[in-house]
């Protein structure tokens, strides 16, 4: 399991972040659209309490369109406002920016039944390893007008990222710790790439994506791969992929590491297809 969250880094983690969230009008709170219960952190209610947030269902161009939809409207009914993006490319973001305007709403209206002129919004970005807080900053952040913060007299604050929106980020986004209790939470994360190989060895790992795939996307393992699944064990199947894509060591064995990580990068990359792994329960 992921060794890098110790007790006492989460207890320093959670602290810092409940300072960061005084600064802030708002929260997006990030998570991977193929795997949105696996990628929440367990806590993340717990610490945001009734702090407004956006639910950003990210890396939604790796994830099933139906998928998608459900999620939406999954945490809609629960009440929260959500959105799903492709932080890559920019899909999605108009709509997050609309939807912060919205939230933020009944704030400038009181700023401004005080006379007092309402100042940008305030964000801060708070989500798992590798879910896309780095990403969805920059492409923000290239929103901004090449003025902004260049005039003279103005002093360009560090702490505060300004968009060409209505919208300022907190430059250093809150890095959360995942679930690791639960099994299928460990090879979900581990399968997209949220933390890196470090719960099995690859060709494990990929065996078990495999499964997996053969399991839930029998078409789609097969049309990748051009392989055959019925009556064959899971080994076999990744076998036949090594053969098939020339993964072969000396004397025709197959090479088993380098068919998992064939395998393991085109699921994260989503050649194999848009999946989602997890859907919210009835
Ligand atoms: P973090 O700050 O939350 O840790 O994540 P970061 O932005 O670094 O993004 C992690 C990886 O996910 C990056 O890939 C990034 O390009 C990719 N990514 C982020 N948002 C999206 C999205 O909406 N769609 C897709 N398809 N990819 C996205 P990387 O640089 O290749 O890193 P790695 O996967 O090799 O770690």
């Amino acid at each position: 399991m992921n060794i890098n969250w110790y007790p006492g880094h989460m207890k320093k983690t959670r602290e810092s972040i409940e300072k960061s969230l005084t600064l802030v009008d708002i929260v997006f709170e990030l998570i991977d659209a193929r795997i949105p219960i696996s990628s929440r952190n367990p806590i993340i209610d717990n610490i945001l309490g009734n702090k407004p947030r956006i639910v950003i269902l990210n890396k939604s161009d790796l994830a099933s369109e139906e998928g998608n939809k459900l999620w939406e409207e999954y945490f809609f009914k629960k009440g929260l406002k959500v959105v799903c993006i492709d932080a890559l490319s920019g899909n999605g973001i108009d709509r997050l920016i609309r939807l912060s305007n919205q939230l933020y709403e009944e704030k400038k209206q009181n700023y401004e039944k005080r006379g007092v002129i309402s100042r940008p919004i305030r964000a801060m970005i708070l989500g798992i390893p590798n879910v896309g807080k780095s990403t969805l900053i920059n492409t923000l952040a290239k929103k901004k007008s090449a003025k902004t913060g260049n005039k003279p007299g103005i002093t360009k604050s560090n702490q505060w990222i300004k968009t060409k929106s209505n919208l300022e980020l907190l430059d250093t986004p809150g890095i959360l710790w995942p679930k690791f209790e639960d099994k299928q939470v460990g090879l979900n994360l581990a399968f997209t790439g949220a933390i890196k190989d470090e719960i099995l060895d690859r060709e494990t790992l990929a065996l078990k994506l495999i499964e997996t795939l053969a399991k839930n996307f029998p078409n789609l393992l097969k049309s990748r791969y051009n392989v055959e699944i019925i009556d064959k064990t899971y080994l076999e199947i990744m076998e036949e992929i090594g053969r098939k894509r020339g993964a072969l060591v000396k004397g025709g064995e197959i090479d088993y590491s380098k068919v998992s990580n064939i395998v393991l990068d085109e699921f994260r990359k989503g050649v194999i297809g848009r999946i989602t792994l997890e859907y919210p329960e009835e």
